[in-house]
């Protein structure tokens, strides 16, 4: 099935991001949040970095208008009627994720699909919850979705080759990468990075060596364009956390275990660059 018109739920960082690849690929993309002043205020956002790209010379002024013409922010759930496909981006609660589902499925097409963006959360639960378990399906962009190439895709056990398929080629459609995970926590990126930051976590409360000296010796030594405990003050200490916790706690195997250090972290309120001050300080 070809997917034309888009609904984005969750107007914040990443759906907001989302929205903006979809229009910028020529998809109509309605966005919507918990009310219709959230959805405005997400798209206001989308416009301004629009801004930026044509200030910068990236961007033509006429693009800028193009894209901003194919995004409607919506008053409510009832403006995703239409839409072939459903992305969900809100906040990384597994009950909240399944409470919209139930409130925007009667508004949609019996036909549409239905993605979570969700980091953590099991897709095969999240479709369990709805009535087209087999049109149900992981669609996992990375931070930031304008500019990261990759997408997830998240086979959960009901998801259905022609679910996948359509996502798959819309993904494509999008100017992404994909890559195909099976539903088992982590998905194929957060396996191999929270480990990673975790690791580097360890190091540092060990003593091993200082945060910038781990941050270089990874950067130079591995080729990765930022060291780990600058990237986990990036993504935010407590979402690393939340993640290790269930890789932990799902897959049950001691070396996910969180290390402490990332937990006194989180516990003194020092969450990265969002709070000014994580593994470095971002406050002056
Ligand atoms: P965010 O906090 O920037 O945005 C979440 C948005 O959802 C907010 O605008 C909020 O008002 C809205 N929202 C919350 N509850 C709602 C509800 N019941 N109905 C409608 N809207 C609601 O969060 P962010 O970072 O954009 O994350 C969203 C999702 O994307 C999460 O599932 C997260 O795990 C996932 N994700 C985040 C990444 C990141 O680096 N931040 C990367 C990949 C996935």
């Amino acid at each position: 099935m070809a997917i034309e018109r888009v609904a984005v739920i969750g107007a914040g960082q990443m759906g907001g991001g989302i929205a903006q690849v979809a229009a910028q690929a020529g998809l109509s993309v309605v966005l919507a949040d918990a009310t219709p002043e959230l959805a405005a205020r997400g798209l206001s956002r989308i416009a301004a970095g629009l801004g930026k790209l044509v200030e910068k010379g990236k961007l033509p002024a006429s693009g800028r208008e193009a894209v901003l013409a194919r995004i409607e922010a919506a008053p409510g759930l009832e403006a995703c009627a239409g839409a072939d496909l459903a992305i969900e981006a809100i906040v990384e609660k597994e009950d909240a994720k399944r409470e919209l589902f139930q409130r925007l499925e009667p508004h949609l097409g019996p036909r549409a699909i239905l993605a979570s963006n969700t980091s953590s959360i099991s897709i095969t639960a999240l479709a369990a919850a709805t009535r087209r378990p087999d049109r149900f399906i992981g669609m996992h962009f990375m931070n930031p979705p304008p500019v990261m190439q990759l997408v997830e895709v998240i086979r959960g056990l009901q998801t259905s080759d022609e679910t996948w398929a359509a996502v798959t080629t819309l993904a494509k459609r999008l100017g992404k990468v994909t890559v195909t995970s099976r539903d088992v926590p982590g998905f194929i990126v957060n396996r191999v990075l929270i480990p990673l930051i975790n690791e580097a976590c360890f190091a540092l409360q060990e003593g091993l060596a200082s945060a910038e000296d781990i941050d270089t010796a990874v950067k130079l030594g591995l080729n990765h364009p930022m060291g780990p405990l600058t990237l986990a003050d990036f993504i935010g200490l407590d979402t690393c956390l939340y993640i290790a916790e269930v890789l932990h706690r799902e897959l049950g195997e001691d070396k996910y275990r969180p290390a402490a250090l990332l937990r006194q972290h989180v516990a003194a309120g020092w969450l990265g660059r969002k709070a000014g001050r994580g593994f470095y300080r971002y406050d002056g």
